[in-house]
């Protein structure tokens, strides 16, 4: 619905990923992989799919997770999503890079919400921002950092998403063939709000003109883990680094202090080569489980496919196509339509594994490929 709905460029901007589609395509086959080992004649009439996360109660072990384009796809869709996690009783984070404002989101989104940084050009302006996001009563911040330089989208550049924004011939005549986005969401910000989509939550210092704000909307790339233990400083709250791959850097997350981290590859968005989160799980559950709250993403699509996340220890799981496409499609009401589809399938799930909570679900539930093919698959 999402694909007839938006323009095509819109459309491959959520829906594809860098270079070859390598990482991606590898998300879904390592998850495709692992196999889960069924629980039989357990009474399974009475499941609940509640987990604690951060010391907090929620309905379903999945966040959403920040997706940039999401008021682009749908008017203020941001809302949209922070009220349909809020309806499924799950965390919604908000962008650095979405178009309504983070006080906005909070005030009239509801729920849990989590704030997730991009730091560009100037630290002391991700400072700055850092501040406003406290005030603005976030209970989490997420700093991103597994994109220091912008990735290789290819597909972006051939449909003519390019940065600083232009517009081209090619572009108009796609928003023209879909007008109920042209309308409904490109029309509705002009109309309500007099202007095009914006990025109200990017702090510009003043020193970055008008002219040379584009020199100062790219990715820092000298963020180190100085960086990180600053950020600790300054942010009382949960504090988690999104984008680890190797248990070393998981450490060291934990020995700066942090309160968790996201296991992802950022679906297959940035690096193409990198490896798949649920293959590097196990091992960055065994070196930090016990110290940090462990949440992994990417390429996570059936209910099936979060049970095999929290048997391989992640204390949730984040998701981003999954509500993208939903609000894409319906705004809140196709986000609660992704989450109501992916809370049936985690109910089914757990009835056809014999299992009726989540905390119960363990390594012995799944059989990884290396064991597939030998006599001892337990
Ligand atoms: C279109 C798109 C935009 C995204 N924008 C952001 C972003 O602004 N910040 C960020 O940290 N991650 C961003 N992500 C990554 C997601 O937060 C998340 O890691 C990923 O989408 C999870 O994989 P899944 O889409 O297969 O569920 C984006 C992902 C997509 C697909």
């Amino acid at each position: 619905m999402a694909k007839r709905r938006l323009t095509k460029a819109l459309f491959e901007f959520c829906d594809r990923g860098s270079e070859d589609e390598v990482a991606m395509k590898n998300n879904r086959s390592a998850l495709d992989s692992i196999k889960l080992m069924p629980r039989i004649l357990n009474d399974v009439s009475d499941r609940n799919t509640e987990i604690r996360l951060f010391g907090k109660k929620q309905s379903l072990p999945l966040i959403i997770g920040p997706t940039g384009p999401a008021g682009f796809v749908w008017y203020r869709g941001e809302i949209a999503l922070a009220k349909a996690a809020n309806n499924a009783g799950i965390p919604f984070t908000l962008s650095s890079t979405g178009n309504t404002s983070m006080e906005t989101i909070k005030s009239l989104g509801g729920g849990t919400q989590w704030y997730q940084l991009y730091v560009w050009r100037d630290i002391e302006a991700a400072m700055v921002t850092v501040e406003r996001v406290l005030d603005a009563g976030f209970e989490a911040l997420l700093l991103t950092v597994d994109s220091p330089t912008y990735n290789n989208r290819e597909f972006d550049t051939r449909n003519g998403i390019v940065f600083p924004p232009r517009i081209t011939i090619r572009g108009s005549i796609d928003s023209l063939l879909h007008p109920r986005w042209l309308i409904g969401t490109l029309g509705r910000y002009v109309l309500a709000d007099g202007h095009m989509p914006k990025f109200p939550n990017v702090y510009i210092p003043e020193k970055y003109s008008s002219t040379n704000k584009n020199n100062f909307l790219v990715r820092n790339d000298t963020l180190s883990w100085d960086f990180l233990k600053r950020l600790r400083e300054a942010w009382p709250r949960t504090l988690i680094v999104k984008g680890i791959l190797h248990p070393e850097d998981a450490i060291r997350c934990a020995d700066c202090g942090v309160d968790g981290i996201i296991v992802s590859n950022h679906a297959g968005n940035t690096n193409d080569a990198a490896i798949a989160p649920i293959q590097v799980l196990p091992t960055i559950v065994s070196a930090v489980s016990d110290r940090l709250t462990i949440i992994v993403d990417s390429g996570f699509r059936r209910g099936s496919d979060v049970l095999k996340g929290l048997a391989m220890g992640a204390d949730a799981v984040a998701i981003g196509r999954a509500t993208l496409y939903g609000v894409g499609a319906a705004g809140e009401a196709g986000a609660s339509r992704a989450l109501s589809i992916l809370s049936a399938e985690i109910h089914r799930t757990m009835g056809v594994m014999g299992l009726t909570n989540l905390n119960s679900l363990a390594p012995d539930h799944i059989v990884l490929p290396s064991k597939l093919n030998s006599s001892d698959c337990m």
